[in-house]
């Protein structure tokens, strides 16, 4: 099999993660689950996330016949079990003989046992432990059939100071600077309120990173907290590797919420060369009291196409709650439709499965009352059961023609972890409003409102073959990616950059001289200052005839070579550059000096698509809330048409296509209802 594909059959997955330990001494709940998974058209479950208590109820001493069993039951209806390592919580044996597992926090405090995702990535025990129920789950269910794919561990994260770590992180730097404390120093700006490290055990994390003025340092714990826990995750599969060597491996990514933007906790780019498929969590607000259902929407789909991006193929949407989560500030139910909609736009932007956290929910602690598939009324009969099964069956209806489809974009952003942790630790600029994440969302924007696909993708991945490329506010940037960027033009690519990019290097040192020569070369400019506002501070920028607001940051920068599409209206660097072009070569470079309103953002692509001759997944006119999105095989497009609004929404459609619900032609006028769905076909040639 390949393990780059999810599954060796055409289905979807549906189902999620179950819990079943919860519900040992209840051996009737263990029967109905089996019934009602049939009922709500699911297929595949996660099992043991949590379980090592019931797995090893004392040290040395196993028990699996429980799991035996819950794995018979959901083989007995035809699904499939996706089987976790249970390393994401400790049973409370293991923190009291073995208190070396037990995390330290920022400031040397040990943990006490309790909540979960808190074990030291260093611990040799903790490795060893995990190693040997590893290879025990490997060989009891390795071959069972019904296997899928190994879920190891649960939403990796979190950082330990303990002194095993500590060791870790100098003989990390040790290899970094080839042993040599002077590179060290150099790369920290040691002398700076003298931190110049003159022996490496004098070297310690930061404590915390917020209060810590040292950036090299800060940047260097944040590569080092990311590569050890990649490489404790490498420990963990080690036994499965060598004993299950064709079952696909993968770990749950997540996102950084409440903002719901990238994660920034590690550096997913390294660790998605780790996991044969990507899966994610998604928990989007809806319905919230900040923005619309279609600026949640648009988000929400960004992060899709991050994941998508990250191995550029299928990923699976590996938690999603039926109905409300219980960690939101306010918790609020998805309307009727909304579950629907927003699992169909999940399949839409490249996922092979819709799975819940989950299953059943809870009878006591804190997750009592998270959203599952079964409540505690036990029923088939409630709405949100009701909902899951009619999303099931309509997922059984399409598999076919989704499952293994992939996604192709013109369009590039770039995103950069790195960057992202840099700038957030930049002493400058304004302190709140740096927003890379959202910023980036932002642009993502004005392309979901007009259903040109966009790919989100990392420094390192290939960018030659996009049309268009857009850096917003790249902070950190080496030499290395501004040529990267250079050729990209010079080639005959678009670019587009923002203000706060390319200020320093990959240690986070600036760069000397001022900007970097490809990026000056390229963009045509050279940037002076830059200007941050108070958020009562007001300046505009003319571009076409429009006024567009200012807001947070505007770059004073000289045009050389560049036109100057838009200029700041007020303050003293009045009439000077705020918006650039520059013809470079066979491409072109824009430079937007200034954060502007939206309004700007969707002007300014408009342009730019119609000028490149962009095209969305389909030609149609709609009002903004409606997103088209489309993946494709064989020379077949399956196009998700959406109404992220509360009104009825009438589409034009300005190509015949093949409704796959009723399998009859359609073209102009559609009509879709609030939160409703029209999956349709085309051949890609038409
Ligand atoms: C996830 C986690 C799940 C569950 C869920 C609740 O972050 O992986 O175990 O706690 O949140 O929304």
């Amino acid at each position: 099999m390949d393990k780059r594909r999810v599954t060796d059959e055409k289905r979807l997955l549906h189902g999620g993660d179950y819990n079943p330990d919860q519900w040992l001494t209840y051996p009737d709940i263990l029967e109905e689950d089996v019934k009602l998974m049939k009922l709500a058209h699911t297929n595949t479950f996660s099992v043991g996330i949590f379980a090592w208590a019931a797995l090893e109820p004392e040290e040395g001493r196993y028990a699996f016949d429980w799991l035996d069993k819950v794995i018979e039951g959901i083989d007995s209806i035809g699904g499939r079990f996706i089987l976790a390592t249970p390393s994401g919580a400790r049973p409370a044996w293991m923190s009291k003989a073995h208190p070396e597992v037990l995390r330290t926090d920022a400031y040397r405090r040990k943990h006490l046992h309790g909540a979960r995702h808190n074990h030291c990535f260093s611990s040799p025990y903790y490795r060893e432990k995990t190693q040997e129920m590893n290879r025990k789950l490997a060989e009891r269910y390795g071959n069972h059939p019904a296997l899928l794919m190994w879920h190891i561990s649960n939403e990796y994260g979190g950082e330990c100071h303990c002194d095993l770590c500590q060791e870790n992180f100098r003989t990390f730097l040790k290899n970094k600077y080839d042993n040599d404390l002077d590179k060290l120093n150099h790369s920290w700006w040691g002398p700076f309120w003298s931190h110049t490290i003159t022996d490496w055990e004098q070297i310690e994390s930061p404590s915390p990173i917020g209060e810590s003025a040292v950036h090299g340092m800060n940047l260097d714990w944040r590569r080092f907290v990311s590569h050890q826990t990649i490489d404790f995750y490498k420990s963990e599969i080690e036994p499965l590797r060598e004993l299950t060597p064709s079952i696909p491996i993968t770990t749950n990514f997540m996102s950084d919420n409440p903002e719901f933007v990238p994660f920034t906790g590690l550096d997913y780019s390294e660790f998605a060369k780790e996991v044969d498929v990507i899966s994610w969590d998604a928990y989007p607000a809806w319905h919230n009291d900040w923005e619309d259902t279609a600026t949640t929407a648009s988000r929400t789909a960004f992060l899709n196409d991050h994941f998508y991006t990250m191995k550029n193929q299928p990923f699976l949407l590996m938690e999603s709650t039926p109905s409300a989560v219980n960690w939101h500030d306010v918790n609020k139910a998805k309307r009727p439709g909304m579950h629907y909609l927003s699992s169909m736009q999940m399949l839409a932007h490249g996922s092979d499965s819709i799975l819940y956290f989950q299953w059943r929910k809870s009878r006591g602690s804190s997750e009592k009352f998270h959203g599952a598939v079964v409540d505690h009324d036990r029923s088939s009969e409630n709405r949100v059961f009701k909902e899951v099964a009619q999303l099931g069956q309509a997922m059984e209806e399409v598999s076919e023609k989704v499952t293994g489809y992939r996604r192709v974009a013109d369009v590039a952003i770039l995103y950069d972890v790195e960057s992202d942790w840099a700038l957030k630790d930049a002493q400058g600029f304004g302190l709140k409003t740096k927003h890379y994440g959202e910023t980036l969302q932002k642009h993502y924007q004005s392309f979901w409102d007009k259903n040109i696909a966009v790919d989100i993708v990392t420094k390192e991945q290939d960018i030659s073959a996009y049309k268009l490329l857009i850096v917003p506010m790249l902070y950190m940037m080496s030499e290395e990616t501004a040529i990267t960027l250079q050729t990209f033009v010079k080639n005959g690519g678009t670019l587009v950059s923002t203000y706060l990019t390319g200020l320093v290097d990959e240690s986070d040192l600036t760069h000397m001289g001022g900007w970097l020569k490809p990026l000056r070369e390229t963009f045509g400019i050279e940037p002076l200052e830059t200007d941050t506002f108070y958020p009562s501070d007001k300046n505009t920028m003319v571009y076409k005839g429009f006024e567009y607001e200012i807001k947070d940051y505007a770059t004073i920068m000289e045009a050389k070579g560049a036109n100057v599409l838009g200029q700041y209206e007020s303050d003293f660097y009045e009439g000077t550059p705020a918006l650039t072009e520059h013809a470079y070569y066979e491409g072109k470079a824009y430079y937007i000096g200034a954060r502007l309103e939206q309004r700007f953002h969707d002007a300014f692509y408009e342009e730019l698509i119609k000028k490149m001759d962009l095209k969305p997944a389909l030609a149609a006119s709609h009002k903004r809330g409606v997103s088209i999105q489309s993946r494709e095989a064989n020379g077949m497009q399956t196009i998700f048409i959406m109404n992220f609004t509360e009104k009825t929404q009438t589409l034009t459609l300005h190509e015949r296509v093949l409704d796959s619900q009723s399998g009859e032609y359609i073209e102009g006028d559609l009509k879709l209802k609030p939160y409703d769905v029209r999956i349709v076909e085309k051949s890609k040639e038409a």
